[in-house]
This record gives structure tokens, sequence and C-alpha cells, in this order.
């Protein structure tokens, strides 16, 4: 989608991170935004902040892993800007960690938001895109950790890899409508993503705090620090506009992963030659 000016964006996690980063650079980019997200008190703020760079931004309450709830926020924004071009499903949440520390609850609070919310965002918009017909991009963020499965077993990973895969093959069936599907993969972002339980909500139980000294504790303090160290939010969403525009479907941000992937694959493709040969 070259042209982005007048258009407009629907933003999940909107009020933070990557999510507000992809809002400024849309404003920038003289695009129409709504900003979606569960976390009132940052979206106020995040909206106020936005509105700096261009009048026509706006902020909705919504949870992603209500389709009820995407709905009404969807409704909103067409109240207020019309028809909606870009969605980026993005809102996301960081939980469990070594595998006797996650629980079901965990499982499902991370699969219902980082998985389902993109599914709800894409059943509630994908209708409106197809029925305005002026074109539409849907970028779906996923991570490095839905290419890479690093720590093994955890929801998180498992949701990543679920939106990489559901992406793939939604760009092969939207390509004849002339809609793009881009999949975002950074790696460690600086956001506050580690601080994710400040979304959980209550039916899901109390997030679990790691024991003092266990692998679990651990790994939670090397995640902070790495976030800390990450990429700026900001460089991420230059990335996406290009990919929005170029119509990318992959969109990585962290080229010093590349040899991981590579041994990935590679490890893959030797397993393959020893399959049984039909
Ligand atoms: P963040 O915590 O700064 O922002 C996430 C936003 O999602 C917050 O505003 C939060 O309120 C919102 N949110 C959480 N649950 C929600 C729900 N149920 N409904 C609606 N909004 C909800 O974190 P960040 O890093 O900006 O996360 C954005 C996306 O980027 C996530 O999908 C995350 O998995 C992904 N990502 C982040 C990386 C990082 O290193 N920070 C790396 C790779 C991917």
């Amino acid at each position: 989608m070259q042209q982005l000016t007048g258009r407009t964006a629907f933003i999940t996690g909107g009020a933070s991170g990557i999510g507000l980063a992809l809002g400024r650079a849309f404003a920038q980019a003289g695009m129409k935004v709504m900003l979606a997200d569960i976390e009132a008190e940052a979206l106020n703020a995040a909206v106020k902040g936005l509105q700096g760079i261009g009048p026509a931004v706006r902020g909705v309450a919504c949870d992603v892993s209500d389709p009820g709830s995407l709905e009404r926020a969807a409704k909103s924004s067409y109240e207020a800007f019309g028809h909606v071009h870009v969605v980026c499903n993005n809102a996301g949440v960081a939980g469990g960690s070594g595998i006797d520390d996650i629980s079901i609850a965990d499982w499902r609070w991370v699969l219902d938001v980082n998985l389902m919310g993109v599914v709800h965002g894409i059943c509630t918009f994908l209708p409106h895109l197809r029925a305005h017909g002026e074109g539409g991009h849907i970028v779906n963020t996923a991570s490095m950790a839905g290419m890479l499965s690093g720590y093994g077993f955890s929801p998180y990973s498992a949701s990543k890899f679920a939106v990489v895969a559901l992406s793939e093959g939604l760009a092969t069936q939207l390509k004849p409508l002339g809609i793009g599907v881009s999949v975002l993969c950074p790696g460690y972002v600086h956001t506050r993503i580690d601080e994710s339980a400040r979304n959980r909500p209550q039916r899901y139980g109390p997030p679990r705090t790691p024991r003092p000294g266990s692998d679990a504790a651990a790994l939670a303090a090397q995640v902070t620090q790495r976030l800390q160290c990450g990429l700026d939010p900001h460089e991420v969403a230059q990335r996406a506009l290009v990919a929005i525009r170029e119509n990318e479907l992959y969109v990585f941000t962290h080229a010093d992963m590349h040899l991981e992937m590579q041994e990935r694959f590679a490890a893959i493709s030797a397993a393959m030659q020893r399959a049984v040969p039909r």
C-alpha cells in the first residue's frame, strides 16, 4: 500500500512500546490513527502525546482476547474516521518461563491475547477491508520467538509461531484481493513487555513470581536486561512502514539473529535428508 496519507490505521496494544511507535509513525505519515488498548490511563496519555503530531488520533478501550470488545472498538473507529485501511494486530503479553513455572492459566492468558487477539482482529476487520475495496494491509506482530524456540516449552513462543503460520496462510489467500499481510518479527525491543502482568485480567488468577534463585528468576532478570538494551521501538515502526509500502511478508529488525535462524533451518533441513524416501 504505497499511499498512506489520509488513510486510517487501527492499532491494538497502541498505548505502549511498539504499538505506540507504530501510531507515531503513522501519524507522522499523515494517517488517521486509532489506538486500541486495555490500559486506560496509558491509552489516554498516548493519545494526548500523538495529538501533538496530528489531530486525527483517537483512543478506544479494547481487550483483544474478547471478540465483542474488538468489534465495538472497530465500530468506534469507523464512526470517528470512516474506513480502516491498515490493521495492526499488535497487542501482546509475555508470561510463563521454566517448564515448572507455567500454569495452565498462563497458557490460556498468553494464547488468548497473543494468538486469539490476532485471530479476533482478522475476523473483525477482514469483512470490512473486503467490502470497502480501497485496499488494505494487515500487520500481525509476532516475534523472533516465532522463528526460534529458544528456551523451548513456552506459551509465548507457541503463540508467536502460530502468528507467523497464520500470517503466511493469510498472505496467500488475500493476495488476489489486493490486501497485503506482514508479520513483524523483532528481537529484543526496549518496551514494557516484561511488565505484562500489569494487564493480566483477574479471571486468569495472579501471575506466579519465580522463586528467588530459580532458573526462572534468572531468566526473567536476563530478559529484563536484554529489553533495556533492546532496539528503540521507533526503529521497529519505521521498518514496518517500509514493509507496508512494499508489501513485504516477513519483517525482521535484528540482523544479528540471522545466524541463529540459519542454524535452526539447517538442523531442520538435515533432518529432512533422513526422511523416508518415497
Ligand atoms: P508493551 O507491554 O510495551 O506493549 C503492549 C501493549 O499491549 C500494552 O499497551 C498493553 O496494555 C497492551 N495489551 C496487553 N494486553 C492487552 C489486551 N488483552 N487487549 C488489548 N491490549 C492489550 O510491549 P511491546 O513490546 O510493545 O509489545 C507489543 C508486541 O510486540 C507484542 O505482541 C509483543 O509480543 C511483541 N514483541 C515485543 C518484543 C520486545 O522485545 N519488546 C519483541 C518481539 C515482539
